[in-house]
């Protein structure tokens, strides 16, 4: 049975999703289908499709009571809206239905588990919310509610974890057929850890171990866990809120990080090996992988920074859009990613040019537009006389750019948003220490119409940003300082 809440949200969804022109939109990138947008949820494939659901509060462009919007694709690239998926309508979730997941169960049937939230005044009168966990069953369209909900709560939660930061399960169902979740939550170290639970049907849920702790190591609470196995390692990606610095790996605030090591699973007992940061530029949170059908493992996030939402100018129609799906690998022990290969049949009108001397500014034929994909090779000009500092600008007119500039001599890459057309004092650059010898450097960069993803070195690093620069403002430019040599392909993605 639909609720009146979930009713009105779909009539509403429908009607504002009008009032939204194509062009106002990224091109290929999901964003959202009228108001706000914030984390990927139950990112799956069921019935032959790409399932990603999203918190979503339709009403205005800012955050609030959280609903599940939902789209499917074929290609992860075109998606076609669905109605909203939840909407807070129990007492358990009346406050907000947040992240969580989704699996097929045996029978065909779709299982999604979310965090429920309650808002309880406290004794001292200050109000929190407390996070359980929740159910509902559905056919990839309509979605019920269980009716043993919430399946987990504070009485599943051994002494000292906090039943106010007990949120985003992810699912997984192991060979045996069993049933596996993780849950981030905050113990009274005050920072982030990870809990497993287990079950034999995926509805009834017990509590299993802490599968990992932070122990202050990386920010304080851990949003969003995802794990799953690749190349023969197993990762746990964490999304941890109120980060400090860490020399060029991490930066301030919220982050996403993961952490590579094995997992033996009769014992559910993860080994850490490594850490890295997942994206290294601006915008890029909350992420979440599913396994297609043909073996790749594939990531989105949410393409936006908590603590810059503000960039936007708040009387849009829409907030919020996702990054660009991307097959995840490691390779010696670093996580790597690249577009889906599935964007290479978007690349249209091939614009190449070989051994190009960059010194001062440059600007080539047909090298311009602002839905583009860009594979760019630095180098020296000549070997023996590095060169000082090369650009990239793009997103440009005589008035607006965003730009990539590398410095050989430190071998910092780093990406600036400070002249995209922005009025707001918040970060608008992220450095990044990347992997170069002798000034050379490979990088393939995805142009939407609010967005740049640069992959650096065949996806070594990624650094992602948001701008919202008028969209006439389609040149893209090169410069050095010194002489560099560059060759670049370009293609447009339509
Ligand atoms: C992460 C997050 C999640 C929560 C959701 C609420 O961005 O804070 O932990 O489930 O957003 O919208």
């Amino acid at each position: 049975m639909t609720s009146q809440t979930l009713r009105e949200a779909r009539k509403y969804e429908e009607a504002s999703e009008k009032l939204i022109k194509k062009e106002e939109r990224p091109s290929f990138h999901l964003s959202v289908r009228t108001g706000w947008m914030n984390d990927p949820n139950g990112f799956s494939f069921y019935k032959g499709q790409y399932h990603l659901f999203y918190q979503y509060y339709p009403y205005d462009s800012q955050w609030g009571d959280m609903h599940w919007g939902h789209a499917v694709s074929s290609d992860l690239l075109h998606w076609e809206y669905l109605p909203a998926a939840l909407a807070p309508d129990e007492f358990y979730d009346r406050d907000g239905c947040f992240s969580g997941n989704a699996i097929e169960l045996p029978d065909g049937r779709q299982l999604l588990m979310y965090t429920g939230v309650v808002r309880e005044r406290q004794k001292n009168g200050g109000i929190y919310e407390v996070q359980t966990q929740c159910l509902a069953v559905g056919d990839g369209m309509d979605y019920e509610k269980y009716e043993k909900n919430p399946v987990l709560d504070e009485k599943n939660l051994p002494e000292g974890c906090s039943r106010f930061d007990f949120r985003d399960p992810k699912l997984w169902r192991k060979e045996d057929g069993t049933y596996c979740c993780i849950v981030g939550n905050r113990p009274e170290d005050g920072s982030g850890q990870i809990l497993l639970f287990t079950s034999s049907n995926g509805f009834q849920w017990n509590y299993k171990k802490v599968l990992c702790a932070n122990h202050n190591r990386f920010g304080l609470m851990w949003e969003c866990p995802d794990f799953f196995p690749l190349d023969g390692k197993w990762v746990l990606l964490v999304s941890p809120q109120d980060m400090r610095p860490q020399g060029f790996e991490y930066h301030n605030g919220n982050g996403t990080l993961c952490l590579i090591g094995d997992y033996e699973e009769h014992t559910d007992t993860f080994t850490e090996e490594c850490n890295q940061s997942v994206d290294y530029g601006i915008d890029f949170y909350a992420s979440q992988t599913v396994l297609a059908p043909d073996g790749r493992r594939i990531m989105i996030g949410w393409m936006q920074n908590w603590d810059t939402c503000s960039l936007r100018q708040p009387d849009q129609p829409w907030f919020g859009q996702m990054s660009i799906p991307r097959e995840l690998s490691i390779k010696n022990g670093r996580l790597y990613q690249r577009p889906v290969r599935e964007l290479d049949t978007m690349r249209k009108n091939r614009t190449a040019y070989e051994n190009v001397t960059v010194s001062g500014t440059v600007r080539l034929d047909g090298i311009k537009g602002r839905m583009v994909d860009m594979e760019l090779v630095i180098r020296p000009a000549d070997a023996a006389d590095l060169y000082h500092k090369f650009a990239l600008r793009f997103a440009q007119n005589e008035e607006f750019y965003t730009s990539l500039s590398f410095r050989p001599g430190e071998s910092i890459l780093k990406i600036d948003r400070k002249f995209s057309g922005s009025r707001r004092a918040i970060i608008h650059q992220r450095r990044s220490l990347v992997d170069s010898h002798n000034g050379e450097l490979k990088l393939r960069i995805i142009l939407d119409r609010f967005s740049a993803e640069v992959f650096v070195n065949d996806g070594a690093q990624v650094l992602t940003a948001t701008m919202y620069t008028e969209q006439e403002a389609d040149g893209i430019s090169f410069f050095a300082e010194g002489a560099a040599a560059i060759d670049v392909v370009k293609y447009d993605l339509c």
